[in-house]
């Protein structure tokens, strides 16, 4: 029996992404061979990829003067070739918890980093004002984490920035629409809303590929070595690609990223009108920061012990539901619902904790 998935990523991904990739990985088409054993310099794997490409931009609505490609080393590699490849003096970066500590941290390798806006104050629980985020122009470029998949805060807008503005949409990809016009660069892990983990995507804009700091950067650590390869330079993750492909038509057949958008918005309403009114359960997050992707909870009051909390854990697995043990900086609970989770695995999620409520009041 298929499980209710909440994983933070890997995730829970569509059908057709599991059933089409699983063919591939027997016969990818008509080709006699498996998308495991396909040359990715055929002509075969070829067409998939630029198929995916195609579908990136069009899904993703992304303007004809960016290039997108996909590489290893997931998001975590963006954090130090950014930098590398585009801090000649000064960057901004907005720390909005973990990831963007991280990312800050290896910008601060290369060059001043100035950090512009935190909601450290208060422990990470909601997402800067937008307009409180004054970005200076004497910087290299800003970078932002759009979402924050361990504190499950989100930032819903576009920034207008007078400098080139950097964004890891590594957990809100693709779940709403998207204005790729007002950044330089979106990057991010494939393995929440695109496909399985081994691929990372990036979304960049031509004239920004060749602004690189005057220093010697190792060929694959290159943006321009991977675009003007078309993702070829080396090896790239082929069977992820073949899932993204799957992945993005599927979004495609439910209503591309608005469809998205308005499942994500019933997916969290849904579970957050339930944890306003719970005597048992408590959110994290302060209205109107909240993640439409991960959402963080808690017990509440009297019954926030450590025993209860394990005793919650094993109850939901009686339930068929997995993955909503919280992150160990945050503890408690943690519920990801990425675009392939649907309301009946949030319905029995609802109702599991329903149930536990009733059992320990
Ligand atoms: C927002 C964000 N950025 C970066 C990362 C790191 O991604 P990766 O494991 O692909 O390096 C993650 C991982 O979950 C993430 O959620």
């Amino acid at each position: 029996m298929r499980k209710h998935i909440f994983n933070a990523g890997p995730c829970k991904l569509s059908d057709r992404t599991l059933t089409n990739t699983a063919k591939a990985v027997l016969e990818m088409g008509e080709t006699g061979q498996s998308v495991l054993e396909v040359s990715h310099r055929s002509a075969d794997f070829q067409k998939v990829y630029d198929e995916t490409v195609a579908l990136m931009k069009e899904v993703l609505s992304i303007p004809d003067n960016y290039s997108v490609i996909f590489v290893g080393g997931g998001a975590s590699l963006q954090f130090g070739m950014i930098p590398f490849n585009f801090l000649k003096t000064k960057a901004a970066y907005v720390n909005t918890g973990v990831w963007s500590k991280k990312a800050l941290k290896e910008a601060e390798l290369w060059g001043e980093v100035v950090e512009i806006a935190s909601s450290a104050d208060k422990n990470f629980t909601y997402y800067p004002e937008p307009k409180s985020i004054k970005i200076p122009a004497d910087v290299d470029y800003v970078h932002i984490t759009s979402n924050n998949t361990i504190r499950g805060t989100e930032i819903f807008e576009d920034l207008d920035s007078p400098v080139p503005l950097i964004a890891d949409m590594s957990s809100d990809i693709a779940s709403r629409p998207l204005d790729v016009s007002k950044y330089f660069m979106i990057y991010g892990g494939c393995q929440k809303n695109l496909g399985p983990a081994g691929a990372t995507f990036v979304i960049i804009r031509n004239d920004f590929v060749e602004k690189v700091a005057d220093r010697k950067i190792p060929t694959m650590l290159k943006y321009s070595t991977h675009v003007d390869n078309g993702s070829m330079f080396n090896t790239p993750p082929c069977v992820c690609i073949y899932a993204i492909r799957e992945t993005l038509l599927w979004i495609k057949e439910n209503g591309g990223v608005e469809g998205m958008e308005k499942l994500a918005i019933q997916r969290c309403d849904a579970l957050y009108n339930f944890l306003e009114n719970s005597t048992v359960f408590t959110p994290v997050v302060e209205a109107g920061s909240r993640s439409r992707m991960n959402v963080p909870f808690l017990l509440r009051g009297k019954y926030a012990t450590e025993a209860l909390e394990k005793t919650f854990l094993e109850f939901v697995k009686t339930k068929n539901i997995v993955g909503v043990k919280g992150h160990r900086l945050v503890g408690g609970f943690r519920a990801s619902m990425y675009n392939a989770c649907t309301m009946e695995d949030v319905n029995a999620l609802i109702a599991a904790m329903k149930e536990f409520e009733a059992k320990v009041k």
